[in-house]
């Protein structure tokens, strides 16, 4: 498990996404506000990953835009790759398919949509339905 932790942490205030002067407001209405600074995108043991999930809230539609350095720093080659996101009521839509063209590399699956109360037992079907093991 790796926490994309953005250097500059997201408060209530910063994602109230009904004030266009919020922080995410802001950087929803301009392209070039959305690049976001990570604390880390190095995960350990990345070579040895062969399957990957990145799970992101999603916001406007598509993911969260503090994923889009993480996919840009890594490479998946060889990997597979499964988005998941959390929403109130917007489907996956194309994320998944912006993150791929971001990250420009790995087998990118179509992924899923969870609900924000989603249970663990739900995960836990959906990862079992998927076929992989991963470690716990
Ligand atoms: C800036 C912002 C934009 C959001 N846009 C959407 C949206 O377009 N569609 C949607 O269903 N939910 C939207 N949401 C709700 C989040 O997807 C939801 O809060 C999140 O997936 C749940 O994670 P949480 O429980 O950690 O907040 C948005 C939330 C924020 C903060």
């Amino acid at each position: 498990m790796f926490e994309l932790e953005p250097v500059e942490p997201y408060t209530d205030v910063d994602l109230d996404w009904t004030d266009e002067n919020s922080r995410v407001g802001r950087e929803h209405n301009d392209l070039e506000q959305r690049d976001i600074e990570l604390v880390s995108t190095m995960v350990d043991g990345w070579e040895s990953a062969s399957v990957v999930y990145i799970g992101y809230p999603i916001w406007w539609g598509i993911a969260a835009w503090p994923v889009n350095g993480f996919v840009e720093s890594n490479d998946f080659t060889g990997k597979t790759v499964i988005p998941f996101c959390t929403s109130a009521s917007s489907g996956l839509g194309e994320s998944g398919e912006l993150l791929e063209e971001l990250a420009g590399s790995g087998e990118w699956e179509e992924g899923a949509r969870f609900p924000s109360n989603v249970s663990n037992e739900d995960i836990q079907a959906w990862l079992e339905d998927l076929g992989y093991s991963p470690k716990r």
